[in-house]
């Protein structure tokens, strides 16, 4: 049995000592009021700036001068009751990076303070140990049948988890100091993931364990520190086999870090705020701190005075408030913030409360809490609004994984995805199937994008022999309880997402129970953000009540079930949470261009002319048409914008085939046609026009050998070798209704409403020319593609050629093998050596060929189709990175990058 709620909910609308949560509205065009007033009593400094407010806006027609008084009295009456400030022992936070060791041996000694570890090796944190390989069958066979992809029967699996030694036990130790602690203090071991089983022993005591391995979590050091502030930290963890249905990384893969305090003091994640009215003319924000406290200690013994500042530092409002006896160990908080920029996708504006608290005159602690401005409702029958404006989310899911990275957390890794994909046109991401990173969330809130933060893959019933099932019914709880105080103060989040298409929605009704209690939770810990699930057996989902139960019910595939659901439904509303899976890889075409379901070739590849999908999938058109017509479906999330290590759909039991072929961009970060044909439809703000496949086909000369134009512009006219092959224009009478039947799907004919395509065009080499016509008929644009000659030089491109030296930084280096005119060679595999000097180091490399078994740290590597992607890290000190790559027969190439210090 699962255990309830600390805080009981006892019914939609009313909870026990927290906030009331609404009602839900089914009726068309009223809003759910995600955002509500959490509590109302307001303080001195709130009424005041409220009454100010009102004055200013209805009732007292002031003029610029006696605002101006009136804005100075209060800043005085502030100051007045400011305290002096005497301080005690400061908030100290530290990362533990460098100077960690390391083994993949076991022994309970390992735990002990004066355990020998100077032969282990040396690490830096975040680490992740299995993405050095060797890859190997061995490494992760499963005997199994994926219920999920219809297997009926188990079967070997090769590379499901993508063939890395991942499985197994590690050990991590290092040393960290702590000041003099004074009486009460506390010391915290925060964790942001730990891959898994983590069991974390100070100074050779057992201080805690978390079995979850995407989960953050704490641990109260206190009671074990030595008295000399001299402490060793070691940690074991352990990946069972057949615990994942992807490469999930091992190790300390994200931050840790140590945090002390005095003995009153913000706990970790102590804060909630939320922004309950967001108009263009003031927001009002509420923001509830906790303290903890020493025994015999009273939240009246305490007062908190917070600043809210905008990006540029600028003061917009501030309050001060003495703790009171009726909020627990929780200060509340009011302030108006007057024309607040508010945040959205495109103007991710971000503001700080920056809160001292004092006991008497003497500062006790500092917690800063970053924010956003925005609004976040669901309207049954219209959609989801951000800021009062519709938007549908045009979004993707991401494993957390960073191809050649592995699982470890990099920002300049993550910062590029974003990059990447807001050039798309994409506006949310999709953390599937856990808990993502503080670097990815941190990202998304100051980019500007969206993020759906998922939870579990697993809940009580198995779909891998030691998923997350083991452990459900006793670590639930505090699994989804820790994500959401995390992560509830980010504005980038907008949504929760329970669960994955959990075999428990088959089962009567656990499903939805189990629904209704995580949804609940997640109610409880933040009534500000609407929950789905994603759910991909619609049927039993509307039959057995999930989908009902949901805030936003969430469809994985199946789109033709949209309309019948959404009939069936009370919210009104249809959220495709995991779409598409369309297989593709970079740079492989294959003819005849078909239609066609869980294809196989002998190259263990899919074709790019973007025709390809799973059983249960379809292509990227059967999910735009929905979205597009029906004005309750609310977007979708693409499976998935990057390709990720393991899930080598559909060759399940063909090594060497170990990653994914589903992601609009590859494995090595470089975007596949399919990226073109999304952008084209997403990104409203910037042309796209793309022709595929490229023009080298020796040997299919006078072949049927299509050609397909992604573009924003309605038509084109195409030309090869400068013979016109006639004008396509989308066509806009294509609908959901004329295009479902079998013969509709077979003539690609929603293809047609959204692509140009040319399926009779004759191969012959030299030069594919289109010209783009805008929506009067005017030539707006045109682009070529040439057949390229014989493999001459390597191109470097660096993502960014100035990063920070600061050790962590990166570059992203595309290389291509092009001919003398700078053609790619799109049937290039040259190996290419790198050497890189001066400030930097080489990272890694990945040529996107999910067959590849090549390492990804060796600094050589055969390029897959023409390119690849080399990756060069910073060290600490500023100055210049070369990176020379070479190969045989081909001209050698350098780049340089320049590495500066953070001012
Ligand atoms: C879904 C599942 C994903 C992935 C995908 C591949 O059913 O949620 O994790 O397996 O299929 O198409």
């Amino acid at each position: 049995m699962f255990r309830q709620p600390k805080t009981a909910v006892f019914s939609r609308g009313i909870q026990a000592n927290g906030p009331v949560f609404p009602a839900r509205r089914p009726d068309k065009g009223k809003r759910t009021p995600w955002l509500f007033q959490t509590r109302d009593k307001p303080s001195i400094f709130s009424l005041l700036k409220e009454y100010r407010y009102i004055c200013e806006k209805y009732i007292i027609n002031l003029n610029t001068y006696q605002m101006k008084i009136n804005r100075l009295a209060c800043l005085f009456m502030l100051s007045m009751l400011l305290p002096a400030a005497g301080n005690a022992q400061q908030r100290q936070e530290m990362l533990l990076e460098k100077g960690w060791k390391f083994t993949r041996e076991d022994n309970k000694g390992f735990s002990q303070s004066q355990w020998d570890d100077k032969k282990w090796q040396n690490v830096t944190v975040p680490h992740d140990w299995a993405i050095y390989g060797p890859f190997s069958i061995e490494n992760d066979k499963q005997h199994t049948a994926i219920a999920q992809d219809g297997q009926t029967a188990a079967m070997e699996h090769a590379g499901r988890t993508g063939g890395l030694p991942f499985v197994g036990v590690g050990w991590y130790r290092t040393t960290f100091s702590t000041p003099q602690m004074t009486k009460g203090g506390k010391c915290i071991l925060l964790f942001d993931g730990a891959m898994s089983h983590a069991r974390v022993y100070v100074n050779g005591k057992e201080a805690g364990y978390w079995p979850y391995g995407y989960n953050a979590f704490q641990i109260d050091a206190t009671p074990y520190l030595n008295a000399d502030g001299k402490n060793v930290l070691a940690v074991r963890l352990e990946n069972e086999t057949e615990s994942s249905r992807w490469y999930p990384g091992a190790g300390l893969y994200r931050n840790v870090r140590v945090i002390v305090t005095g003995d009153a003091y913000v706990p970790v994640w102590g804060t909630h705020l939320t922004t309950p009215v967001v108009k263009k003319e003031y927001a009002k924000v509420c923001l509830a701190t906790s303290l903890e406290m020493p025994e015999g200690k009273k939240l009246t013994d305490y007062t908190i005075v917070t600043e809210l500042k905008d990006a540029d530092g600028k003061v917009v409002a501030q309050g001060k408030q003495q703790g009171t006896t009726f909020t627990g160990k929780q200060f509340e908080q009011e302030f108006i913030i007057e024309h607040p920029s508010l945040w959205t996708p495109d103007t991710p504006a971000l503001y700080t409360a920056e809160s001292k608290i004092y006991e008497g005159e003497t500062l006790k602690d500092t917690y800063t809490t970053r924010f956003g401005v925005r609004s976040v409702e669901i309207i049954a029958g219209k959609g989801f609004f951000l800021n009062g404006e519709p938007l549908k989310f045009r979004g993707v899911c991401n494993h957390h994984d960073l191809g050649p990275l592995g699982g470890v957390s990099n920002e300049a890794g993550i910062r590029r995805q974003i990059r990447m994909l807001k050039d798309m046109g994409c506006n949310a991401i999709r953390t599937s199937h856990n808990m993502p990173s503080n670097e990815l969330i941190a990202a998304c809130d100051e980019m500007g994008m969206m993020v759906m933060a998922e939870s579990f893959d697993e809940w009580k019933s198995a779909k891998v022999e030691n998923g997350y099932h083991k452990v459900f019914d006793e670590w639930v709880e505090r699994d989804l309880t820790n994500l959401l105080r995390h992560f509830r103060n980010n504005p980038s989040i907008v949504m929760w997402c329970i669960g994955n298409e959990v075999p428990d929605q088959w089962n009567g009704n656990r499903g939805p129970k189990l629904t209704r209690m995580l949804q609940d939770i997640c109610h409880r810990e933040d009534p500000t953000r609407p929950v789905t699930q994603g759910m991909d057996v619609p049927d039993a989902v509307v039959n057995n009540n999930m989908a009902a139960v949901l805030d936003v019910p969430g469809f994985n595939y199946r789109p033709h079930k949209y309309l019948e659901n959404y009939k069936k439904l009370p919210q009104e509303i249809i959220l495709g949470s995991e779409t598409a899976s369309t297989l593709s890889s970079r740079g492989v075409y294959k003819f005849p261009v078909e239609r066609r379901s869980m294809a196989k070739y002998d190259d263990h590849q899919a074709s790019s002319y973007d025709v390809e999908h799973c059983s249960w999938s379809n292509l990227p058109e059967d999910d735009f048409i929905q979205h597009d017509d029906l004005p309750y479906c609310i977007g979708e999330f693409v499976w998935t914008g990057f390709d990720y290590l393991g899930e080598p759909t559909p060759y399940y039991s063909d090594w060497p085939s170990h990653s994914s072929l589903f992601g609009i961009i590859d494995l090595a970060g470089l975007p596949k046609d399919r990226y073109y044909l999304y952008r084209s439809h997403w990104n409203k703000n910037a042309e796209t026009l793309h022709i595929l496949p490229h023009w080298n086909w020796e040997g299919r000369e006078g072949e049927v050998t299509p050609v397909f134009v992604y573009t924003n512009y309605p038509s084109a006219e195409l030309f090869i070798n400068g013979k016109s092959q006639g004008k396509r224009t989308k066509d806009l009478s294509v609908t959901i209704e004329n295009s479902a039947d079998s013969a509709s799907m077979a003539s690609l004919k929603r293809q047609k409403r959204y692509r140009l395509m040319w399926m009779d065009t004759k191969y012959e080499p030299g030069t594919v020319k289109v010209v783009a016509y805008d929506k009067n008929g005017k030539a707006v644009a045109e682009k070529e593609i040439h057949t390229a000659g014989k493999p001459h030089h390597i191109e470097l491109v660096a993502d960014r050629s100035t990063i920070k030296a600061d050790g962590k930084d990166l570059s992203f280096v595309t290389v291509k093998v092009v001919d003398k005119d700078g053609n790619l060679c799109p049937h290039a595999d040259n190996q290419i050596s790198f050497r890189v000097k001066g400030k930097g180091t080489y990272r890694a490399g990945a040529n996107g060929d999910p067959t590849s078994l090549e390492s990804f740290q060796t600094p050589r590597m055969k390029v897959f189709n023409g390119m690849m992607t080399a990756i060069v890290q910073s060290t600490e000190e500023a100055g210049t990175i070369t990176l020379e790559a070479t190969a045989k027969g081909l001209k050698k190439q350098t780049l340089t990058i320049t590495t500066e210090q953070e001012k």
